[in-house]
């Protein structure tokens, strides 16, 4: 009786079990009437040997002509052999195609990066990139957790939206019937609705960016993890920041150790434990000024002036009191110096720079109108967001928390774009 099973489960089998192994050939060597397959699945990777005359010779024919990617069913005995990688390997008695390669698998060693982009649609079978598919699939499930258990409530928002959130000049316009209307670049405005009856929320989805910025941390499409929060000010939302990427490392560190290890990481909770050090705007700019950096109060830190300050920290930090001409007009000013406001961006160290933008929003109708105005935006369009400020308006605080970003800080992955399954950059659509 054949067993079918998984890859990494028949590692677990005793020798001699006769099993069912569902997979994709990844490779192919011959050594005269013995040939080795790599069989791979979602769970690893086999080698399979198909010997003339343990195999029978209709199955030895076709395995001595199959493509490689093409889908298998191998029927066998699992044997030890030390020679096999991780010690195990299955001797083949009948092989059946499932579905051939009709041609040769253009992913070949050594193509280039563009290739690989080019063709990203077959590119996902590399065993690297499913693995930092199931690390992120982990990393949301674990951030998820952690706000469902600390009385966070799951909401979902729009993404064809009417007004900017983040400024204008990173709107994606779409034709609405004939209307103009932009995809979402955060959802933080449906959130501040939300609070008012269900107080603490989060969402889990993508926002979109026309930002041409050609650097390694930038996507035109991301998902975004916002929190907003009422009853909160600056202080209450960073300690939210802290302890959720406190949890995000420590949890990945748990539950993806060896896919962790595999990508030749690890993964130190020490390195994200709370409290994180908190600087002010001031003070960032003042290491910028000494390290040479061309830069003026009032300017907003780019990727550049993020990787030089993050290389100062070896844990993530706070930024905070930016001038409020950096930031979009909804952040409350300081009261006790209304030039800069009450937020707060979370620097990623060595290098990295901003994983998470948040801080404290302006609660109050005639201030929040003010500072619209002063944004040269109308009010007319903002009218629904002004509302909120109308009935009962609390204190409330918030953030968002790139998923890319943090992906690509936690596994040092050379570009974000390898966070994605398909990367959405401006000069990629496709596929
Ligand atoms: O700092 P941002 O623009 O803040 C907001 O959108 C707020 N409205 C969020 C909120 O308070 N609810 O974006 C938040 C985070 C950034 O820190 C970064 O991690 C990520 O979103 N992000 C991007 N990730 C990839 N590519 C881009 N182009 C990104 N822009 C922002
Ligand atoms: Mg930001």
């Amino acid at each position: 009786m054949f067993k079918t099973l998984y890859v990494r489960d028949a590692f677990q089998c005793e020798e001699g079990l006769e099993v069912e192994l569902i997979g994709w050939i990844r490779s192919k060597r011959r050594h005269g009437k013995l040939i080795f397959l790599d069989l791979r699945d979602s769970t690893g990777i086999i080698q399979v040997a198909v010997k003339h005359g343990v195999a029978d010779n209709e199955s030895f024919m076709k395995a001595l002509d199959i493509g490689l990617e093409s889908s298998v069913k191998v029927k066998g005995r699992l044997k030890k052999d030390p020679r096999a990688p991780g010690g195990l390997e299955l001797h083949c008695n009948h092989l059946e195609i499932v579905g051939p390669s009709l041609e040769d698998f253009p992913i070949k060693k050594g193509v280039g990066l563009k290739f690989l982009l080019d063709n990203r649609h077959l590119h996902l079978r590399s065993p690297r990139v499913a693995i930092i598919m199931k690390i992120r699939a982990t990393l949301m499930d674990i951030a998820r957790r952690w706000l469902r258990e600390n009385g966070f409530v799951e909401v979902n928002c729009p993404t064809f939206i009417t007004a900017a959130v983040e400024g204008g000049a990173t709107l994606f316009k779409v034709d609405y019937f004939g209307k103009p209307a932009y995809l979402t670049q955060s959802v933080q405005f449906y959130q501040e609705a939300a609070i008012y009856s269900l107080e603490k929320v989060y969402s889990l989805q993508p926002s979109f960016r026309a930002e041409l910025s050609r650097t390694r941390r930038h996507l035109t499409e991301f998902w975004h993890l916002e929190v907003e929060m009422a009853y909160a000010d600056l202080y209450d939302i960073m300690k939210v920041i802290e302890e959720l990427v406190y949890a995000i490392v420590n949890g990945l560190n748990k539950e993806s150790e060896r896919e962790i290890r595999t990508l030749g990481r690890e993964l130190r909770p020490e390195m994200a434990e709370p409290p994180y050090p908190r600087i002010r705007y001031s003070e960032a700019l003042q290491i910028l000024q000494s390290k040479g950096v061309n830069i003026n109060w009032g300017d907003d830190f780019g990727a550049d002036e993020e990787r030089i300050l993050s290389k100062e920290f070896s844990k993530p930090f706070f930024v905070t009191h930016y001038p409020k001409e950096a930031k979009a007009f909804y952040h409350m000013p300081d009261p006790s110096n209304p030039s800069v406001c009450l937020n707060a961006d979370l620097l990623a160290p060595g290098g990295y720079g901003e994983i998470v933008g948040g801080g404290q929003r302006i609660h109050d109708y005639n201030l929040l109108t003010e500072r619209i105005r002063e944004n040269n935006l109308n009010p007319e369009e903002y009218r629904w967001y002004l509302d909120l400020r109308k009935y009962g308006s609390v204190p409330h605080s918030g953030f968002g928390l790139g998923i890319e970003r943090m992906l690509w800080w936690l596994l040092h992955l050379p570009h974000i774009r390898s966070a994605c399954l398909f990367p959405r950059t401006p000069a990629r659509v496709y596929p």
